[in-house]
């Protein structure tokens, strides 16, 4: 953990000794068509000219950033150009870019509650005033703009599978929040991190798809879709803020590497990317139908899932056999040899009941059935 002005920075540690590790947000390492990609990477890297071997521009490959305009376009229902596109590494790039754009110290930011602690942390770092507001079984509530107190400079929200509770935001709250973005002058920050992965009925259009008023910053990673480890994601900006954007950008680090930049937009432009989605759709669906199986199965009416057959894990509520909440859940889980996530880190003001996130997506069938399996036993 570090300190940032006053905001500590906490960095994700990883369980030694977990035999089941339900961590979230992870995609399947195994079922990525590793061979495809090292051919690719090996064509571009063989074949780099000296241009690709020099800095590249600060917003991007030309090549990835017009894949991607393409893409958003025919997957999320965005209308934008390459010029709007800005590649970054990772959206948490994306969230400490905006911040520094857009946030002065002391600015208000609406933040679901709870929220994405990545998004959190950046920017309160930025000296943001949280102003949380709160989910409910339809996602982020749109606060009535309140006399007297100053408006949000921006708000955040993960629309299409909310972060940590799998909400999804239906569209008369979309129509709603950018009914408030319009009024209130301020921006939306929709981080549409996993959203791709939609096991039933058809996803709805993102957010940035209905701003007709240039209000919208979509933020995309391809952390989920790929692997973390690439750190490249990419921002699709209103045209008023490319080019402070791209300043930013350039200021903090001149750009994004160039030749993973290039085998990306091959990986796209070449269909790779939708035959891995759709493989993985598949053998994700999987894995969510054996872990809600298993949780049933082994809590019954002890647990209350929070699911939108959507992403790559679930909010699940439990209780103990007299319907209280768990203390020290994560510890005991821990000490069988199960890591799970508690939810109350990603609220600022935590409830009292006991949640924990159950990440799926590197874990099979089987693990998720036996690691549940244990949990149970370590709670009873
Ligand atoms: C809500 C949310 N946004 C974004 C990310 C991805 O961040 P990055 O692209 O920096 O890997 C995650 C990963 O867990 C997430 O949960």
């Amino acid at each position: 953990m570090a300190v940032i002005g006053a905001v500590r920075v906490y960095r994700e540690t990883h369980p030694r000794g977990a035999s089941y590790d339900f961590r979230a947000g992870r995609p399947s390492f195994g079922d990525f068509p590793r061979a495809v990609w090292c051919r690719l990477l090996g064509r571009r890297a063989r074949s780099a000219s000296r241009r690709d071997l020099d800095y590249g521009p600060p917003e991007g490959r030309r090549e990835l950033r017009e894949a991607l305009a393409e893409r958003l376009r025919r997957i999320r229902g965005i209308e934008t150009t390459p010029r709007q596109v800005v590649i970054v590494n990772g959206s948490q790039q994306a969230l400490d870019l905006i911040t520094r754009v857009l946030v002065d110290p002391g600015d208000r930011v609406l933040i679901e509650e709870p929220h994405y602690l990545g998004a959190r942390q950046a920017f309160m770092a930025g000296g943001a005033e949280l102003v949380p507001a709160p989910v409910d079984g339809e996602g982020m509530r749109v606060p009535r703009p309140l006399a007297g107190r100053r408006v949000p400079r921006l708000a955040y929200v993960t629309p299409s599978h909310q972060f940590p509770t799998g909400v999804v935001l239906p569209l008369a709250r979309r129509l709603e929040l950018l009914d408030w973005a319009v009024r209130s002058g301020a921006f939306v920050v929709e981080d549409d991190y996993d959203s791709e992965y939609r096991y039933a009925g058809r996803p709805l259009q993102a957010l940035a798809g209905l701003d007709a008023h240039g209000r919208v910053i979509y933020v995309g990673t391809f952390s989920k879709l790929m692997f973390p480890a690439l750190r490249l994601g990419y921002l699709v900006l209103p045209e008023a803020l490319v080019d402070p954007v791209v300043a930013a950008k350039n200021l903090a680090d001149t750009g994004s590497p160039s030749l993973e930049q290039l085998t990306l937009a091959d990986f796209i432009r070449d269909g790779h990317l939708d035959r891995h989605l759709h493989r993985s759709i598949a053998r994700n669906a999987s894995r969510r139908a054996a872990l809600l199986e298993a949780v049933r199965d082994r809590f019954g009416a002890r647990a209350e899932i929070s699911d939108t057959a959507t992403g790559l894990h679930v909010l699940v509520w439990l209780r103990d056999h007299r319907g209280q909440p768990i203390a020290s859940l994560a510890r005991k889980a821990e000490a069988a040899g199960v890591a799970v996530y508690p939810v109350a880190p990603f609220y600022l003001h935590p409830p009292r009941r006991s949640g924990v996130l159950l990440g799926y997506g590197p874990l099979s069938e089987r693990e998720i059935r036996d690691g549940v399996a244990r949990l149970a036993a370590a709670l009873d």
